[in-house]
């Protein structure tokens, strides 16, 4: 991986002036990416995460980007193990993901693999980091999906929630960056290939 570690500060001056490196550009994506929820806004909070389904029909939904590992390469996200999301990467792990920035001039979007982590530990600190609200998502009893008479029957079973609880890895294998703030639009590909990653300007 080419990522440095870099504060998020930097990262944030680097956007504004415009890129010319494309390591840099790099750097920043993940640095933008890995914005914690805090005062800062992550720009690509919410992402179109699309699957296959068993007849191979791409399904896209949104999704809150929870957490982003630039060392690993790898993207986080919560949702219940129950879903048809879940049940489409146990036989398909192929995924996109796309997100647009709130000024809606800025597309990232990712070709990649997806996994729900097993490791037991690290999902009970996400369970335990998780707010109230997170929380309550998974503590009804109605399987989503599940066709019902009307929107309150899916809240009459309460349960634990913890059980439904999957926390879905995504490893990028193709990143791929557009910028259409600038009057010289800018186009990246980065590609990652046996752990390192190769970039190149496309034509946007
Ligand atoms: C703003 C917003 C954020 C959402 N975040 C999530 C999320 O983080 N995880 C999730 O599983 N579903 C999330 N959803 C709901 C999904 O878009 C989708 O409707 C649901 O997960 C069922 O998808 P599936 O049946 O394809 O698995 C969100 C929806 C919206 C509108």
């Amino acid at each position: 991986m080419i990522v440095r570690g870099r504060s998020i500060a930097a990262a944030l001056v680097s956007w504004n002036m415009g890129f010319f490196m494309l390591d840099d550009l790099f750097q920043t994506i993940w640095a933008q990416l890995a914005i914690p929820v805090g005062p800062v806004r992550n720009p690509y909070r919410l992402m179109q995460l699309s699957t296959l389904d068993e007849q191979g029909w791409p399904v896209s939904r949104t999704v809150v980007l929870r957490d982003a590992d630039a060392r690993a390469g790898a993207l986080y996200f919560y949702a219940d193990r129950r879903s048809a999301k879940c049940t489409q990467i146990a036989v398909d792990p192929r995924v996109a993901l796309t997100a647009l920035s709130p000024c809606g001039l800025t597309q990232v979007r990712m070709e990649g693999l997806a996994t729900l982590v097993e490791d037991i530990g690290h999902r009970r600190r996400c369970w335990s980091a998780a707010r109230d609200k997170t929380q309550a998502l998974f503590r009804h009893g109605a399987v989503p999906g599940q066709v019902i008479e009307s929107p309150e029957v899916a809240y009459e079973r309460i349960q634990g929630g913890f059980e439904h609880f999957a926390i879905i890895c995504i490893e990028p294998r193709a990143l791929e960056w557009l910028d259409l703030t600038r009057p010289v639009q800018q186009r990246a590909r980065f590609l990652r290939h046996e752990g390192l990653w190769q970039s190149s300007w496309l034509a946007p």
